[in-house]
Formats: structure tokens, C-alpha cells, sequence
């Protein structure tokens, strides 16, 4: 596949994602049977994977979707992360963030820190794919589809410069 004059090569088929996805469920709906999550879908990325894994889960559960807006600070030189498009009172409520990769994972600590100020009872994470620098965060991922290599993936919802989303398949950037 070639995207913007990149060539892509297949990493990971439908096939993988779609058992892998299963099992991810199973752990959830077992982990959450005596709960009701709110599942919450980090957009745009995620929204492939958070339509196949809900399809699968068979407790009773809620699901949202938000987007992470990033910005300039004026004053430090931080690049700050904010979430939109929170609309449901989370308060007490049991949190999975639903999210395609996690790199270094500074987004998902962004994400999970404003969760646990916003009351929730408790947040876990749900990523279909997770790169090595990610390791050296904090957050704990309960829930990881593949564990990747630091290279540039795209398909299956993940994109490159905006491309490349409507995949079923996901594909790697080749050397
Ligand atoms: P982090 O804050 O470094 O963990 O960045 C995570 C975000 O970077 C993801 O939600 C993606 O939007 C983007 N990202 C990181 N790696 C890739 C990749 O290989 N392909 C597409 N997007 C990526
Ligand atoms: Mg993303």
C-alpha cells in the first residue's frame, strides 16, 4: 500500500485483530461482570477497534467518544492535552479508555490523570497496539492487543497525515 509516496507493507491481518480482539473481550467481560463500564473511545484513531471490541462484549456497559485537542501554551512551552466531548457524568463510574497505540504514552497519562480528577471509580486502558517507549510511562495498560515494534503502522483507523484509516488490515512503514 502506498500512502503519500510511502509504502506500507501488511503487519498485522484482519484475521489477528479479530481473534486478538475476541480475547481481549473475554478478559473484560469476565473482569466487569459484576460492574456496568463506561467504555470511552479516544477519537479518531480508535474508532475501528472500539466498534469491533464492543461488538463482543456482552455485559451490560455505556460507551462514549472524546477527542484529545492539543495546543500551545502561551506561557510554557508544554504542548497541553485537553480532552472535548465529555459529555457524560463519570463521576463513580468504572472507566475503560479505548485507544488504537500508545507511543510514549504521554497521551494516555494526560487522559487517565483527569479521569481520576473527574471521580471515577476506577480507569482502565484498553489499546489494541502498544509501542516499547510506552514502557517507561506509569500508566498501567490492563488491556494490550499487540505489543509492536517502534515502527510507523497505519490502516485498521490509524492514520498517516490523515490517510490510511479504511483498512482492515494494518500496515508498517517499510525500511
Ligand atoms: P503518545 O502520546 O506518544 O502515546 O501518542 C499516541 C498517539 O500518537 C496515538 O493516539 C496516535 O494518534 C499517534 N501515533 C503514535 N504512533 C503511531 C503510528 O505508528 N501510527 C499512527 N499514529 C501513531
Ligand atoms: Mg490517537
Amino acid at each position: 500500500m502506498t500512502i503519500k509516496e510511502k509504502e506500507f507493507t501488511k503487519f498485522l491481518s484482519r484475521e489477528e485483530i479479530e481473534k486478538k480482539i475476541k480475547s481481549l473481550a473475554r478478559k473484560i467481560n469476565k473482569d466487569y461482570q459484576e460492574k456496568i463500564p463506561l467504555f470511552v473511545a479516544i477519537l479518531n484513531g480508535s474508532f475501528m477497534f472500539a466498534a469491533d471490541l464492543l461488538k463482543e462484549i456482552k455485559i451490560d456497559c455505556q460507551i462514549s467518544f472524546v477527542k484529545v485537542a492539543s495546543y500551545e501554551e502561551m506561557e510554557s512551552s508544554g504542548n497541553v492535552k485537553q480532552l472535548i466531548g465529555l459529555n457524560d457524568n463519570i463521576f463513580n463510574k468504572d472507566v475503560i479508555i479505548i485507544e488504537d497505540i500508545i507511543d510514549s504514552g504521554r497521551t494516555i497519562s494526560k487522559i487517565h490523570s483527569e479521569f481520576i480528577s473527574l471521580g471515577s471509580n476506577s480507569v482502565e486502558v484498553a489499546t489494541l497496539l502498544q509501542k516499547p517507549k510506552s514502557k517507561e510511562n506509569k500508566v498501567e495498560l490492563k488491556y494490550v492487543g499487540f505489543e509492536i515494534p517502534d515502527k510507523f503502522v497505519v490502516g485498521y483507523g490509524l492514520d498517516y497525515d490523515g490517510l490510511g484509516r479504511n483498512t482492515k488490515d494494518i500496515f508498517q512503514l517499510k525500511e
